[in-house]
């Protein structure tokens, strides 16, 4: 099954149907290809497709994130609810007032910043609204994403600079916010496929001058999780077990406030629909999206939908409660997202149109609205959480 992609496009089947790299490119995506190649080798033939996913996006100077692709935006692959403008950070900056208020205080996590983007539109509009955290901390694998904030912070907020703090890891104790957009789904999956004899695990490995995937016995944490779903033979998905370590690991840390993720998917009932035989891997080169992730590695983003209750067992398991859970677009209304609309000036037509394209497209169900999805998980924090109070669906989870 095919679903639309970050822009509400529907995906290429057809990866050759992509425009072509340049030379350049190539020649960076060959050099990746010999990394992964020697990793092959060194495993003994196959690596697992989690591994694989990892050093395609991460590998230090060669992977997607981690060399200089321009990746978000219009001149890049994809674009993400930030970059679309300041009103989805004006529409966040409302919760997270309240949460720093309830705290008297506390600090902002951000993982996964991107470009920064959001860091810069949350800083200033908590300024304006007279509730700075007391520290911005952001957590990011990137060398070359972490250039990337610095210079958009010190474009956007040079005044706010001291507040920034950049981490190698988590904290060791936290009180406050961590918010992450669109990081789970960069997690690296391990993909499946049910066999009349069981779960089997995919691997890669390289034949005939191009990756291709292998079926492996699947590992005891993989075949535990899964065949509890009794899916069908042929079935094939993923389960993004690094996605839960990380909540827990967050939830360890977490003395008092909220971890407030936002990202596409669904509870588990609809992530291994029989309908998604296929699973939710997608991949974006320059906006367009396909289904391919052996295809131009290093140059393309690669990404899985989020298993939202495994995120919520993950959480609650390890002592925070589920604070809420519904859709993007019922989450930016109930933070405020139709006030911040109507303070808007008409006669200022362009101003105007550029916040009216930034609702259509965090809000409107065939866009970012409906498949996108929030989720607070906390620990000492009062009910209710701002933005749930209408539409809340824990009990879907
Ligand atoms: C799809 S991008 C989203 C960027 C940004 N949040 C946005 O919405 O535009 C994923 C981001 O997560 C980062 N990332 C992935 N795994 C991470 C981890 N374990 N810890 C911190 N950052 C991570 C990537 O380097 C990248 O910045």
């Amino acid at each position: 099954m095919k679903l639309p992609d970050r822009h509400g496009q529907t995906a290429s089947p057809d990866p050759r149907g992509l425009p072509p790299p340049s030379a350049g490119e190539q020649a960076h995506s060959a050099r990746l290809q010999q990394r992964l190649r020697e990793e092959i080798a060194a495993r003994g033939g196959s690596i697992s497709f989690a591994r694989f996913m990892e050093l395609a996006l991460y590998a230090p100077g060669l992977g997607y994130y981690a060399a200089g692709k321009h990746k978000f935006g219009a001149p890049g692959d994809f674009i993400t609810a930030p970059e679309l403008g300041a009103l989805y950070a004006r529409c966040l900056a409302r919760p997270c007032r309240s949460i720093l208020a309830q705290l008297g205080g506390g600090d902002i996590l951000e993982a996964g910043a991107g470009s920064g983007a959001l860091a810069a539109d949350l800083l200033l509009e908590l300024e304006a609204l007279r509730r700075l955290p007391e520290s911005y901390l952001i957590l990011e694998l990137s060398n070359e994403l972490r250039d990337r904030q610095a210079g958009t912070l010190r474009r956007k907020a040079p005044h706010l600079l001291k507040h920034i703090r950049w981490l190698d890891t988590l904290p060791g104790g936290f009180r406050g916010i961590v918010l992450a957009n669109e990081l789970l789904d960069a997690m690296p999956v391990e993909r499946f496929r049910i066999a009349q004899d069981g779960v089997r695990q995919l691997h890669v490995a390289w034949e005939d001058d191009r990756f291709v995937w292998r079926e492996k016995p699947a590992d005891e944490a993989v075949r535990q999780r899964i065949e509890p779903l009794a899916l069908p033979p042929g079935y094939t998905s993923e389960i993004n077990l690094q996605a839960e370590a990380w909540v827990r690991s967050v939830a360890d840390i977490l003395e008092q406030g909220v971890m407030l993720l936002v990202d596409y998917g669904f509870p588990r009932a609809e992530f291994y629909h029989p309908q998604r035989g296929d699973g939710t891997l997608m991949c974006h080169y320059r906006h367009r999206a396909h289904d391919d992730p052996l295809a131009l590695v290093g140059l393309q983003d690669i990404t899985a939908h989020v298993d939202f209750t495994a995120i919520a067992e993950a959480g609650t398991g390890t002592g925070l409660s589920l604070l809420g859970y519904t859709s993007q677009a019922a989450f930016l209304i109930g933070c405020g997202l139709e006030q911040l609309m109507s303070a808007s000036d008409p006669e200022d037509v362009r101003a105007h149109l550029g916040l009216t394209q930034q609702v259509k497209k965090l809000t409107s169900p065939h866009e970012m609205g409906e498949l996108y999805k929030v989720i607070a998980l906390g620990r000492g924090i009062r009910e209710p959480f701002p933005g749930f109070a209408d539409h809340d669906r824990r009990g879907r989870l």
